[in-house]
């Protein structure tokens, strides 16, 4: 929709979110945990738990605090590190709700209604939808320009809101005249695991609301479950293709091979040079290993910061901390912008 070329000259950092609802999966692990190792090493990062984005789906209250701390216990397993990285609770920092009250003045309903993920879940009954969960993709424009943020790693399924928030950005930067005070945030989703898809079904994402567990593997499954679902996972009869191109059309053949590749930190290509013309027989206890192998240690670090939700609650509280420390200087520069009254 934008075809604005920004010349933000602000510093580069990176903000991302990931909802307390239910288990983290492999999708979650290789399309967003993996890439925020990676990006603290280089950037500013901040990472939040978002739970007021989970709101917009009914929430039983213990479950969501629960929830809210596993999501920030599986960021540290996964490598995270507080002292290089920003981790908190998107609800400690007050500044993401009032700059989405502000963007919900610039927004416009058609392009909310065009959204893809709200027209999937608010199912056939539009109507009965809650205005949180049409307003859902506003909030999270905020969520990333609070910040500042130049880059936004996420996978393929939040491109479209991606979007909006550029459009957002832009829209907001034309209506007041500050050309530039946002930057346009850029989705960071190349990579192999961009879209880790079921292992029941080649051709869907792999999802926490998918109803068998046996189409995804968990953070909290231990190594026999993980070994289990990858000998169960649906294949085709033909053995691995001799070079990548074969994997076109074969969705769960593909999917096995990005899954290694992304393990492995190799590329699709290392995987069909060591593997083409093999069967499913002997690739899938290869790929067992890695995945068991790769998750392991994640598994093992998540459940001990588990058991230490104190633990949990330093980290989250000296994050929400830092995170004001940044929004705040950029929540004043916004209500003057508007022209809210201010104490002279
Ligand atoms: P969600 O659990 O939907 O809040 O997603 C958290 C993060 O994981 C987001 O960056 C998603 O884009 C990413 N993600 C979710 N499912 C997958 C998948 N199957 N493959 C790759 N990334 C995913
Ligand atoms: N909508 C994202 C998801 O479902 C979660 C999210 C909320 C997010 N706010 C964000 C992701 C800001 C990136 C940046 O995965």
């Amino acid at each position: 929709m934008t075809d604005t070329t920004s010349t933000y000259s602000g510093p580069e950092l990176v903000f991302s979110g990931v909802q307390p609802t239910g288990n983290l999966h492999l999708g979650n692990y290789l399309g967003a945990l993996v890439k925020f190792v990676r990006l603290q090493e280089t950037h500013n990062c901040v990472f939040s738990v978002v739970d007021l984005h989970a709101m917009t789906i009914p929430q039983e209250p213990g479950a969501l605090k629960a929830n809210t701390r596993q999501i920030a216990a599986a960021f540290l397993a996964a490598g995270v590190d507080p002292d290089k990285a920003v981790i908190f609770a998107q609800s400690a920092v007050p500044a993401h709700v009032e700059l989405c009250w502000y963007f919900n003045c610039v927004a416009r309903m058609g392009w909310l209604e065009r959204m893809t993920q709200f027209k999937e879940k608010a199912g056939k009954d539009k109507e009965r939808a809650s205005v949180g969960l049409f307003d859902y993709p506003v909030l999270q424009a905020a969520d990333i320009l609070a910040y500042k943020a130049t880059h936004v790693p996420v996978g393929e399924d939040q491109k479209q809101h991606l979007e909006l928030s550029r459009d957002i950005a832009d829209r907001f930067n034309r209506e007041y005249d500050v050309p530039d005070f946002f930057p346009q945030p850029e989705p960071l989703i190349q990579g192999p695991g961009a879209r880790i898809m079921s292992l029941k079904d080649g051709t869907k994402k792999m999802s926490k609301s998918d109803p068998s567990d046996l189409s995804r593997i968990n953070l909290t499954d231990d190594a026999d479950t993980m070994a289990r679902k990858i000998k169960k996972a649906k294949t085709d009869p033909e053995p691995l293709p001799d070079t990548v191109d074969g994997l076109k059309g074969r969705p769960e053949a593909e999917n096995l091979v990005g899954i290694y590749a992304a393990l492995a930190n190799c590329t699709s290509e290392d995987v069909i040079n060591q593997f083409g013309g093999q069967g499913f027989g002997a690739f899938k206890p290869a790929l067992a290993e890695v995945v068991v192998e790769g998750l392991s240690p994640v598994t093992k670090s998540f459940n001990e910061w588990l058991a230490d939700p104190t633990a949990i609650d330093a980290v989250l509280a000296a994050g929400a901390e830092k995170a004001s420390a940044i929004a705040q200087p950029v929540m004043e520069e916004v209500r003057d912008i508007i022209g809210l009254w201010k104490k002279g």
